[in-house]
């Protein structure tokens, strides 16, 4: 819990230093005792007795960016929380970024530090529940303007906190049904409007690709449809993977690759974080959510390898390999959003390859587009979140490897530019002259490792590069 005050003093004092920064003469001779470097993140902690403590940290030789001053905060809120110092005033050096977001900055570095998914019976105290008071009191920006970053920013972290959890959460508790309920318990008590579409209405509608793949199950899929409007600007789809197991089908997974696909609903988990924090921040955008949740799983009614399916759109897919289910729900939900929900612009989020991870690893999210200028855009606004991407060619010779000797499409060619072809086959349900993103998240969404603030397991990627793309902050 952050409390953040504004032109305040009192606490622990935080001191920010450079090497060439004036200092007192004996700070200057004391941090050289102790071999302080003023290296970026270097920390000095000097707990007091009588007075206050004070903390120094470095702030290296560069100009500071906004990632930076993200990791500068969540290592002190690290330092904080380990020694349990409950209060601090923190004078912010000048950066050339505009204080509001500055201030963002460093409120989303503490919060950070504050995310945790346990199910641990014997946690003493919990991370969140760690009560932390921040004076702040370096200006020159004006005080409702830091305040309403303040504000805005806690609601995007509320939103990536929430699509952790969705993510974190097991397939056991997460089911299609259950992932429905929490969606629409959640977006309409921010004021979305959900929809939710149960098998006998999925079908009406004609998503025939999807309702195979979700054939095995016996958690029955629902169709979850979120509508934020807020402004007559043009219609932007967010489209989330949303398997909440994925088994591989009869194509089936080894262990090691089976156990953790509780977060093969990645996406829906960024697009469900993302119209939250929208909503919730009264953001003047158009957005339509489509999550097409189900199980990938093996039974006597489920899909087959070999199988020729239908779609939504009409065209005909061989299922070359059942444990490429994410892009065939996706072709209906990526059709309906474009051509029945009247969506201008299409984003597409999916943990679809185990291919992006070799590509890429876990530090870029892969990317595969149509139109450049709108790819541009969301490039631009993941990298003010610290969300990194980078495009896969769009190019007619890879769409050629998707061609099937019996059907329109086959869901997959083997292994040769793995996230490539599985974009592409997405795109191809896309509605024509539609610009639309794809992004693999398969490496960014869950983790193996932790990596500076963002934490082992889910990470709610992109929901920070949405809102910044939907709802941009001005200075
Ligand atoms: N959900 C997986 C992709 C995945 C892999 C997500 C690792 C998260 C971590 C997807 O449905 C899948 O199984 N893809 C196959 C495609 C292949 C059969 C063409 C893959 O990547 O192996
Ligand atoms: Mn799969
Ligand atoms: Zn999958």
């Amino acid at each position: 819990m952050i409390k953040f005050n504004l032109y305040k003093e009192g606490g622990l004092k935080v001191h920010f230093v450079k090497k060439d920064q004036e200092l007192p003469s004996e700070i200057k001779e004391y941090l050289e005792k102790k071999k302080f470097a003023y290296k970026f993140k270097e920390s000095l902690y000097l707990p007091s007795f009588e007075e206050e403590s004070e903390i120094f940290m470095g702030l290296g030789d560069d100009e500071l960016d906004l990632e930076d001053v993200r990791n500068l905060f969540f290592e002190l809120g690290n330092i904080l929380r380990d020694n349990q110092e409950h209060e601090v005033e923190i004078k912010m050096p000048e950066l050339s970024i505009c204080n509001k977001k500055t201030i963002m900055a460093a409120y989303e570095g503490l919060r950070q530090g504050e995310y945790e998914f346990t199910k641990k019976t014997d946690v003493k105290e919990k991370k969140a529940d760690f009560e932390l008071t921040v004076n702040y009191t370096a200006f020159r920006g004006p005080e409702a303007k830091l305040r309403e970053g303040l504000d805005k920013i806690e609601n995007i972290m509320d939103g990536v906190f929430l699509a952790r959890d969705l993510v974190n959460e097991r397939a056991n508790v997460i089911y299609p049904d259950t992932l429905a309920k929490i969606a629409k318990e959640k977006l309409e008590e921010a004021g979305v409007k959900v929809t939710v579409y149960e098998e006998d209405e999925i079908e009406k509608i004609g998503m025939k690709a999807f309702l195979r793949v979700a054939a095995g199950a016996t958690n029955r899929p629902r169709l979850i449809v979120m509508e934020y409007k807020n402004a007559d600007t043009e219609k932007v789809a967010l489209v989330g993977k949303g398997l909440t197991y994925d088994s591989g089908g009869y194509n089936i997974k080894s262990p090691s690759g089976m156990n953790y696909m509780h977060c093969d609903m990645g996406g829906a988990g960024t697009v469900i974080g993302t119209i939250y924090a929208l909503a919730k921040n009264k953001a003047k955008t158009n957005i339509v959510g489509v999550v097409a949740a189900c199980e990938n799983m093996i039974s006597g009614q489920a899909y087959k390898s070999g199988d020729v399916i239908d779609s939504m759109k009409g065209l005909t897919i061989e299922v070359a390999n059942t444990d490429a289910e994410g892009r065939i729900t996706l072709a209906d939900a990526v059709h309906y959003a474009t051509n029945n929900l009247g969506a201008e612009k299409i984003i597409d989020l999916a943990t679809l390859t185990g291919a992006v991870t070799i590509a890429l690893g876990e530090v870029y999210t892969g990317a595969v587009t149509n139109n450049e200028d709108f790819y541009k855009e969301v490039l631009e606004a993941g990298k003010l979140a610290g969300e990194k991407m980078w495009a896969f060619p769009y190019d007619e010779d890879y769409k050629k490897l998707n061609k099937s000797e019996v059907a329109d499409i086959k869901n997959t060619s083997g292994r040769q530019a793995g996230s490539v072809t599985a974009g592409l086959f997405v795109g191809e349900f896309v509605k024509e002259n539609t610009p639309w993103v794809h992004l693999d998240i398969a490496a960014t969404a869950y983790r193996d490792k932790k990596a500076g603030y963002l934490p082992k397991n889910a990470t709610g990627i992109h929901v920070k590069t949405l809102n910044n793309l939907l709802d941009p902050t001005d200075c």
